[in-house]
């Protein structure tokens, strides 16, 4: 039988550690993998793994059920064709467009081809999808998703009404379940366990329901820890996406890539930030300013208000520069469903209706929902190959594989997403890459190995976990947390220009100066909120730094990165990908990856970069 584990499980013996004169509980565990984190991602690396025979534990800071996952809504993109022709090259087209030419066009075509069994293999698991009369799976346009290499609007995004998310993650947790993992839920992942050649052989937690401390001994580590949102002052993220498994990273000496790309999400709600989705769109919704003008018409003639994610929201934050925004203040756009046939708003899109009531006190059948881009997405993340490994740049070589490590999913950057990723590609590269790692992994271990004994290892994030919580400074968490959140709202938005970027830098370096003067007022081990939000914040704030650096580095436009000062996209120089290595003490290095224009099938075509229009 699995279980939700207390702490106790596989025979684990408690020890002590001692650190500044204070004793804290350790618990040893081994398994063959340990998964941080139960989103799409965690649980289907996870359920993979399990089904492979390796021993998984899967360790998470909330229930898995309330991963951020949860929150996805408008679906999950496959060329099945139930709704007309379509092409898994088709797909791969309009990704690596949409990426504007920044994405690796191998991993892309391992992510559209392997979509399809991916769908099939999850419509057997039991996700409860939407369907068409003959009884197949349901997909909508989205933004981008074209059929015939962008002649035509395809029908791509499989959909589980406007709770897509929801429906996946249930799933993956119940076959994980029926599949013996073991579950680790409210632990707090503090550092990765690196021996001295450079080899991951495990994770330290925190237990925050009995304060205890568990070494987590595994031939291989899956970061799986979701999007660093929270980064932003308003985001459709949940408050718990802090990157945690980048900034592990990054404490281990590893870089993390392609940070400056951040997707705005064009129809976050005004005010609160949370997402209606794509989804609004693709079943016919449309966007106005003030003089009820469907402007996307202007920007993108073809595709309209289907355009690219990242040309939606520039165009928005146009309009409402120029002084056509709705509203007293001139400073929103209106998202518009009225139109539609209500019956279309119960079946497909009762979620948003139900968001848009409790959030902007709208009756979407009667009303438009007043909206703004908001911080969606992290393109970037912990640089990996198409296996999922972790790679970083060692010695001259750009794709030096860290063993013993994986990454996936928004955590991971593959790259699938390059500089924009298309909605709706999301849920999908969770779900191919989760078990591409479990596929990986079933090839590389070999169940109940014995593991390398390091009796220290874990000491120095103890000795981190003790720092903190002791931190008696004059500065509290939410304070440093709060400059963090509006330089990068203000300096690294939808639109950057050097000196918006260079200001930002200089002020993100004063939170890092802050950092020495932090408080943590609760010193208790046991469900000490003020504790984890500082462990939270000293994870985004590396990444916070990264993207900012990374940024103002970049002297191009290309995909989410829109610089005013640079407008055009310069394939000479920078069709390459940022690595960044990013210090406790804020100092940054940079340096960079080549992009994969080679597809992975010598028979595939690959897309040559061209003008990106739409
Ligand atoms: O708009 C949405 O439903 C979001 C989907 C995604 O980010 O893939």
């Amino acid at each position: 039988m699995a279980e939700a584990s207390s702490g106790k499980s596989n025979g684990a013996a408690p020890g002590t550690v001692n650190v500044g004169g204070r004793s804290y509980t350790v618990i040893d565990h081994e398994y063959d993998v340990v998964v941080v984190g139960a989103g799409g991602a965690g649980l289907r690396a996870t359920l993979g793994m399990a089904e492979k025979g390796l021993k998984t534990a899967c360790v998470t800071k909330v229930f898995p059920t309330r991963s951020h996952t949860v929150a996805a809504q408008g679906g999950i993109s496959a060329s099945l064709g139930n709704m007309g022709p379509d092409d898994w090259r088709w797909h791969m087209y309009d990704t690596v467009k949409g990426s504007d030419w920044l994405g690796d066009q191998d991993a892309i075509e391992y992510m559209v081809r392997e979509a399809i069994p991916a769908i099939v293999e999850l419509e057997h698991y039991g996700v409860p999808f939407s369907r068409t009369p003959e009884g197949k799976i349901y997909q909508r346009p989205f933004g981008g998703m074209t059929t015939e290499f962008g002649k035509g609007i395809a029908q791509r995004t499989c959909a589980a009404a406007d709770r897509t998310g929801h429906a996946i993650l249930h799933t993956l947790y119940q076959q994980s379940l029926k599949n013996h993992a073991e579950f680790f839920i409210e632990y707090f992942a503090l550092d990765l366990i690196m021996d001295e050649a450079g080899v991951c052989r495990g994770v330290m937690a925190w237990n925050l329901d009995d304060g205890t401390i568990h070494r987590f001994r595994a031939h291989m580590v899956v970061l799986a820890t979701g999007g660093y949102g929270r980064v932003y002052f308003t985001a459709t993220s949940a408050h718990t996406c802090t990157g945690d498994g980048g900034a592990m990273a990054l404490r281990a000496g590893l870089p993390i890539q392609d940070m400056e790309f951040i997707q705005f999400h064009p129809t976050g709600v005004y005010g609160a930030g949370c997402l209606i989705t794509e989804g609004v769109r693709g079943e016919g919704g449309y966007v106005t300013n003030a003089s009820g003008e469907r402007f996307m018409e202007r920007y993108a003639p073809s595709a309209k208000d289907l355009a690219s994610r990242d040309v939606v929201s520039r165009s928005m934050t146009i309009e409402i520069r120029e002084g056509r925004g709705c509203g007293p203040n001139k400073d929103y756009i209106e998202l518009h469903v009225e139109h539609l046939d209500p019956k279309v708003i119960h079946e497909r899109l009762p979620g948003i209706a139900e968001t848009a009531r409790i959030f902007a006190g709208v009756d979407v059948t009667r009303q438009p929902i007043p909206i703004l881009p908001t911080c969606h997405y992290n393109m970037g993340g912990i640089p990996t190959n198409v296996h999922c490994e972790v790679v970083t740049v060692k010695d001259g070589d750009p794709n030096h594989v860290v063993p013993g490590l994986m990454a996936v999913g928004e955590a991971a950057c593959v790259s699938v997403h390059g500089a924009n990723r298309l909605g709706s590609n999301s849920l999908l590269d969770l779900v191919v890459f989760g078990r591409a790692a479990a596929i990986r992994a079933g090839k590389v271990l070999t169940p109940g190995e014995a593991h390398r004994q390091m009796p220290r290892a874990g000491e120095a994030a103890i000795a981190r976990l003790d720092r903190l919580r002791h931190a008696a400074g004059g500065t509290g968490t939410a304070q440093l947390r709060n400059t963090m959140q509006r330089t990068m709202q203000n300096d690294c938005a939808v639109f950057r220009t050097q000196q918006s970027l260079d200001e930002g830098c200089a002020k993100m370096d004063k939170v890092f100066d802050g950092v020495a003067d932090i408080r943590v007022k609760d010193r208790s081990m046991i469900w000490n909120s003020d504790l984890v939000e500082t462990l939270e914040f000293e994870n985004l704030i590396v990444q916070a730094q990264g993207t900012i650096r990374s940024a103002a580095n970049r002297k191009e436009s290309r995909g989410a990165h829109a610089r005013e000062d640079y407008p055009e996209r310069d394939d000479k120089e920078w069709m390459k990908h940022t690595v960044v290595w990013v210090e406790e003490n804020g100092k940054t290095r940079i340096d960079y990856r080549p992009v994969s224009l080679q597809p992975m099938s010598n028979d595939v075509q690959s897309f040559p970069p061209k003008a990106r229009v739409y």
